[in-house]
Formats: structure tokens, C-alpha cells, sequence
């Protein structure tokens, strides 16, 4: 395979079913938690409609849906949007999509891009393509939703190296900041299988966030620090929460 060809670490990563072992503890429950604070603060009316851009499997997607709106996901998973099909009705439907395209022919009132679905690609200008691509998709009063974790305290924090045991699996990790990025490396054995996966996720600043937000259009309304709700803190806050409008 030519190194154009080979494939991206968030294509393989995300499509594997240990990436769900890993990440188990980020379940239904914490998706209602948020969704049920973000509706509070969005206050969404009868009728308008809801995109979860890279919405793995579903877990947000479907519980909106079941609060009474037009709601679509999206990943670029194929085994993620295969099993949260089985959830779609007349207001909930799921497809494979690169989040740096637009969707033909769709506008959402509010397009959510949750837990960490953002600073991915290698090249900034993805990053931005992605950004443009929300921005066409959005009606005009529509809202825009970024959940990201919070940078400052993800670096500080950081921990180098640690083990987990999951589902019968020891996952090994470790973590390094490599230009700008945190690079997770996860390695594991399965059936008598080792396995090595990547996670390479851009190390973005609040001001560097939020610059790109405005370059690309968008007016931020609120911030917020967890999915409770609470006010941002860079020191504190596990989450960088931003709800944005079109400008
Ligand atoms: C950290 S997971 C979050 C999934 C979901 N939002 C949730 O909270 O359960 C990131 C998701 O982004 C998806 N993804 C990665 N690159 C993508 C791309 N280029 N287009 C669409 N989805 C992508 C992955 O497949 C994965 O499901």
C-alpha cells in the first residue's frame, strides 16, 4: 500500500470492536446525562431536526430521537452504523460518512459533534473542511455543538503509561504529546493474537478552538466545562463545550 493509500488510524481504530471494550465506561448513561442538559440549554422546538456528526453507535443519536426529533447520524465506522441501524424508526436514520463531506441535499437545526470527534486528521485544512461542512449544513438559525476534551488539562495531567483490564483483555497504553498531538498507543493480546492500535488526536487550545470557529463562521453563544453544564475553567474542566450559531 502507498503511504496516500494506507489506511488512517481512525479508520481502523473506531471500526474495531476493542475500541468499544476500552471506552465502555462512556455509555448510555453519560449520552442522556448530556443530552437531557444540553436540550435544557438548546430548548429545541417541535419540529427541528438534529445531526450527530461521527456518531458512533448511535448512543446520542437514539436518545434524542426518542425525545421527539427528526435525528440523523453519521460515522464513518461501518460496524458502529451497522449496529446502531437497528435503532432506526420514521425519526432516526444512520449512514457511513466522512464528516469532512457535506451531506447532499440536508440542513439540520442543530449538528452535535460529541465526546472528542474532532482533531483527527493529519492536515489542519481537514480539520477546517470539517468546520465549512457544518457551517453549509446549519439553517440559518441553526446551532452548532463542539464537545471537545479540554487540552490544558488533558496535557497536564497525562499519563504516561497504564494498564487496563477489560472484558478479559489487559489493554496496555501510552501516551505522548508528539507535535502537538497526544498519540495513544494501545496494545493488547486477544485469543493468542497482539494486537497495536493508535489514537493521534490534536492537542487544540480553547483560543485556537475557538479562532477556527471564527474563521469559519460561527459566533460562540456559550462555553461550557462538563456535561453537567458547568462553566468552562481551564484548570478544572474535563470538557471544552462550545455552542455556536452561524455569524
Ligand atoms: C471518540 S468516538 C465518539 C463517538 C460518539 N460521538 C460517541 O460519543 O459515542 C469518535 C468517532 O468519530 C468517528 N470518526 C472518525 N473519523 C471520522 C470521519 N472522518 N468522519 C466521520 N466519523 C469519523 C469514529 O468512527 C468514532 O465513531
Amino acid at each position: 500500500m502507498s503511504a496516500e493509500n494506507e489506511e488512517k488510524w481512525f479508520e481502523t481504530w473506531f471500526d474495531s470492536p476493542y475500541y468499544h471494550i476500552l471506552y465502555q465506561h462512556r455509555n448510555e448513561d453519560e449520552a442522556k446525562l448530556f443530552i437531557d442538559h444540553l436540550m435544557s440549554a438548546l430548548g429545541p422546538l417541535d419540529g427541528q431536526t438534529f445531526l450527530d456528526l461521527a456518531c458512533g453507535k448511535g448512543r446520542h443519536a437514539h436518545y434524542i430521537s426518542q425525545k421527539g426529533f427528526e435525528t440523523m447520524g453519521v460515522d464513518l465506522s461501518k460496524n458502529s452504523i451497522e449496529f446502531a441501524k437497528q435503532f432506526e424508526s420514521n425519526q432516526l436514520q444512520f449512514a457511513v460518512h466522512d464528516m469532512r463531506e457535506v451531506i447532499a441535499n440536508k440542513q439540520f437545526d442543530f449538528i452535535l459533534n460529541l465526546f472528542t470527534s474532532f482533531g483527527y486528521f493529519d492536515d489542519i485544512a481537514d480539520n477546517l473542511k470539517m468546520l465549512s461542512s457544518i457551517h453549509e449544513m446549519l439553517t440559518d438559525k441553526g446551532i452548532f455543538v463542539l464537545d471537545f476534551f479540554n487540552s490544558y488539562k488533558v496535557v497536564s495531567n497525562m499519563v504516561e503509561s497504564e494498564t487496563k483490564a477489560l472484558s478479559d483483555i489487559v489493554f496496555h497504553l501510552s501516551k505522548n504529546l508528539v507535535h502537538k498531538k497526544i498519540v495513544k498507543s494501545i496494545n493488547f493480546a486477544d485469543k493468542g493474537k497482539q494486537y497495536h492500535f493508535e489514537e493521534q488526536v490534536n492537542v487544540f487550545s480553547d483560543k485556537e478552538i475557538l479562532q477556527m470557529l471564527d474563521d469559519k463562521g460561527f459566533e460562540v453563544k456559550h462555553i461550557f466545562g462538563d456535561y453537567h453544564l458547568m462553566p468552562f475553567d481551564k484548570y478544572t474542566s474535563d470538557r471544552f463545550i462550545v455552542i455556536a450559531s452561524k455569524k
